[in-house]
């Protein structure tokens, strides 16, 4: 009996899950409507979750400089006599280094070891460059080492290196690897050598890099981010541009020149939250804004940085500062110089500094944010205050203002008319939001101003309960929401999702597109419908409709139509949140039958278990595969499998 009614309720709930319906979407080929902006799809980076020093900038080595505010030991663990000095080292703006006096009666010898961001990653038989400034006092050279030191406390990969005079110079060396661990560490000491010597900025990279740049960025996860092919790159955040107060917000000027004295800042996400305290969690601003312009470059992605208005993040509601409308000119400043520093003449004063950090021409910046997620009765008084000067002396720039923290609400509904009368090119939504409110947001531009400013959709992201992580879940509700950003592209013009990356023994905020560790990086599956959305993001919207509606939501359908003219192919995305199989025509109305240059369309399918997420140790538990399907004259006719996002591509 128990037997019999199992395999009943089994029989039904196959059916209950397999049984197709038909629908017919009609394509209006003939129609090409409202441009989608090249930049459209982008990426969001900020220095949480460690994805700067710890990420995506490559070096190994934290707190290298030994300028961590209050502690500037963080990171180090010092052995024999190791003492920290603050007068007279060779970086003004970051001015302790150590100092290391070895004797013959000090068994242990005198070193320091340093810890790396949970452990330093290191690949057998790859070659590091390792770098300090030293000096050594008395007549002899001093000679030290640097070696790796592995999870079991072995010694696996050397250089040994000879200070000589009392002059501050800088030293380098390489070290091959003679393995592969995530959690080394590197000892520099002083071993069999007697004296006094001073060190200062030790630093260790990768030798390969992004690009093979002496001191650059991760190969990898820039890499994986190149591969979304981003439209616009926005930076530096995120709240970190406001800082915790305002003394420590982000300053780009602190960010360019030498690394070695660019004032390390500490990062607003060391104690955001309680049970994830990160006290180690500085900004060395390796990644500064010379990188974030050249990395754009690499890209082929607009420039869209965000700088601060001068109010520290908001959400620290009682202890937020907000400067003096009169005392707000260096920030108004801070922003027409970095205009003339991305785009200026090589002959202009911030201009000249690009070019003597490499790079002559112009970075053609078009985007400018002022302010991240600001809110209250100021806001829009200081934007103006920016407004005004910036559009007298750079009146292409565009301006991005903000609607607040959240979707909806008084302040959103505050800020938007505020922003319509500043006349503001964008505004800046943010929405971290459930499973419902993406599928219900489908619809969220199908009604907006068409002559208002238009939507940056600056941070978004599907937030899953109970548990807010990754998962194919929230992957397939962020396809099913793009369908209708992308059906209002000449609404919505910018895109991206945040936050960008995250490292598995470090981060602080849950769920991000990209995760790493200090070997590995893997993309999530919400990556993908990132990458699907910039790669076929065609050139214009067709109008595709089910019974004359747009498609959004009906049975679980979510659908959109492009056309790319230079490809020349139509592509069409269709979601299914439903837990059944869809039969679905797509009729390509209004298309003459021998403008189909093959009778096969390219079919990417992504689908996965709704819960899981892409591992480090499994990172293809959902990614796009690729099939053919054949066209019946101008008629697609495919299944579209229940809780699954598609792409359907046709030549033409
Ligand atoms: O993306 C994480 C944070 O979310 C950003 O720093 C902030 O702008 C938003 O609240």
């Amino acid at each position: 009996m128990i037997k019999s009614f199992l395999s009943f309720a089994l029989l039904a709930s196959i059916s209950v899950c397999s049984v197709a319906q038909d629908y017919n979407f009609v394509v209006d080929a003939k129609k090409p409507g409202v441009p989608i902006q090249p930049d459209m799809y982008g990426i969001f980076f900020e220095d949480i979750n460690f994805g700067a020093d710890g990420g995506l900038y490559a070096e190994l080595i934290k707190n290298r400089s030994f300028d961590f505010t209050n502690a500037p030991l963080t990171g180090w663990t010092t052995y024999g006599l190791v003492s920290v000095q603050d007068k007279g080292g060779p970086f003004e703006r970051n001015p302790h280094y150590v100092r290391l006096t070895n004797k013959f009666e000090l068994l242990t010898g005198t070193g320091l070891v340093n810890e790396g961001f949970k452990g330093i990653g290191i690949k057998k038989d790859e070659k590091y460059k390792f770098s300090l400034y030293a000096r050594a006092y008395g007549d002899k050279p001093v000679k030290i080492f640097a070696e790796f030191i592995d999870s079991k406390n072995e010694n696996r990969g050397r250089v040994e290196i000879e200070i000589s005079g009392n002059e501050w110079k800088k030293y380098t060396g390489e070290i091959i690897s003679k393995t592969t661990d995530a959690h080394a560490k590197l000892n520099v000491g002083m071993g069999g050598s007697y004296g006094t010597i001073d060190l200062e900025h030790i630093s260790l990279f990768p030798a390969k890099t992004w690009k093979d740049r002496e001191g650059g960025m991760r190969a990898d996860i820039a890499q994986a981010l190149a591969d979304l092919h981003p439209g616009v790159f926005r930076f530096p955040g995120g709240c970190i541009v406001e800082g915790n107060n305002l003394a420590t917000r982000y300053q780009w000027k602190n960010t360019i020149g030498p690394v070695e004295n660019r004032p390390v800042n500490e990062n607003r996400w060391n104690y955001e939250f309680k049970h994830r305290f990160f006290p180690d969690y500085f900004q060395s601003y390796g990644l500064g804004f010379f990188e974030y312009f050249q990395l754009c470059e690499d890209f082929g992605a607009q420039p869209l940085p965000v700088l601060s208005v001068g109010f520290s993040c908001q959400f620290q509601r009682g202890r937020e500062q907000v400067v003096s409308l009169d005392s707000l000119q260096p920030y108004i400043d801070d922003a027409l110089d970095l205009i003339e520093f991305a785009n200026g003449p090589a002959t202009s004063k911030w201009g000249k500094i690009r070019a003597d950090m490499g790079h002559p021409a112009p970075f053609n910046m078009k985007y400018l944010a002022v302010g991240n997620e600001q809110w209250g009765a100021q806001y829009h008084i200081y934007l103006k205050a920016f407004m005004d000067q910036i559009r007298k002396k750079y009146p292409n720039i565009k301006i991005v203002g903000s609607s607040g923290p959240d979707s909806e609400g008084a302040e959103f509904d505050r800020l938007w008319p505020q922003m319509k009368e500043l006349k503001v090119d964008l505004v800046d939504e943010h929405f971290y939001r459930s499973v419902d409110w993406f599928l219900k947001g489908a619809t969220r531009y199908d009604n907006y101003d068409r002559k208002g400013p238009k939507v940056f959709a600056g941070e978004y992201a599907c937030h899953t309960r109970p548990v807010k992580k990754n998962s194919f879940e929230a992957a397939l509700a962020e396809s099913a929401f793009l369908t209708g950003v992308e059906r209002n592209a000449d609404v919505v013009q910018l895109a991206t999702y945040a936050p960008l990356l995250a490292h598995v023994d470090a981060w602080q905020w849950n769920p991000d597109l990209i995760w790493f560790d200090n070997l590995r990086m893997v993309k999530s599956v919400n990556y993908y419908v990132q990458q699907l959305y910039s790669h076929y993001k065609g050139t214009n919207v067709l109008p595709i409709k089910l019974d004359g509606a747009n498609i959004t939501g009906q049975d679980g359908l979510y659908a959109n139509a492009v056309i790319d003219v230079q490809k020349r192919q139509i592509i069409v995305k269709v979601a299914n949140a439903s837990t059944m199989d869809k039969n679905v025509k797509i009729q390509l109305a209004n298309l003459k039958q021998r403008s189909l240059v093959k009778p096969v369309a390219e079919s990417i399918l992504l689908k996965g278990d709704m819960d899981k997420e892409n591992a480090l140790d499994e990172p293809n538990t959902t990614v796009p595969k690729v099939s053919q399907v054949n066209l019946s004259g101008n008629d697609l006719h495919v299944k579209v499998p229940a809780q699954s996002f598609n792409v359907y591509v046709i030549s033409l």
